[in-house]
């Protein structure tokens, strides 16, 4: 069984309502991780797998009212490429999907899922995002977020 993510304070970017995003979908592929791992019936993988899905289509939305704010040339290819990313996730998360619903063993797409939700979405994209948002005067400095997109 693919190994659960352990969450750490490291992983916040210092918005709020993302990083409560970020900690939820932790959780939810963890509990997927251990369903599976337990052997659930096929119907209740698939009810997890279809909330996180879902959760992470919320997220996606929350984090473009920032990304849509962004103005430098920087900017913007960051909003193209955090864009990209976020579809590849949910790729990914559709192909895990499938495979559960094949009965398949879904281990590789759940190791996939739980290394993009933590070092390309957590780790890397989102803080990439929030530096630009600092650089581009965006956010007050040590503020949790703008009032606008959260
Ligand atoms: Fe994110
Ligand atoms: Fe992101």
């Amino acid at each position: 069984m693919a190994a659960i993510i352990e969450w750490s304070d490291d992983y916040n970017i210092g918005l709020p309502r993302l990083d409560a995003d970020h900690l939820g979908l932790v959780r939810r592929i963890n509990d997927l991780q251990q369903a599976v791992g337990s052997g659930q019936p096929p119907a209740r993988l698939l009810g997890k797998a279809d909330a996180l899905v879902a959760g992470f289509r919320r997220h996606m939305a929350a984090e473009e009212r920032y990304l849509v704010l962004l103005n430098s040339p920087a900017g913007r290819d960051h909003r193209d490429s955090h864009r990209a990313a976020h579809a590849l996730v949910l790729r990914r998360l559709q192909s895990l999907h499938d495979r559960l619903e094949q009965g398949g063993d879904a281990g590789p797409e759940l190791d996939a899922v739980a290394l993009d939700l933590t070092v390309t979405e957590l780790i890397r994209t989102d803080f990439d995002l929030v530096g630009l948002l600092h650089r581009e005067g965006l956010l007050p400095p040590g503020a949790g977020g703008l009032a606008a997109a959260e």
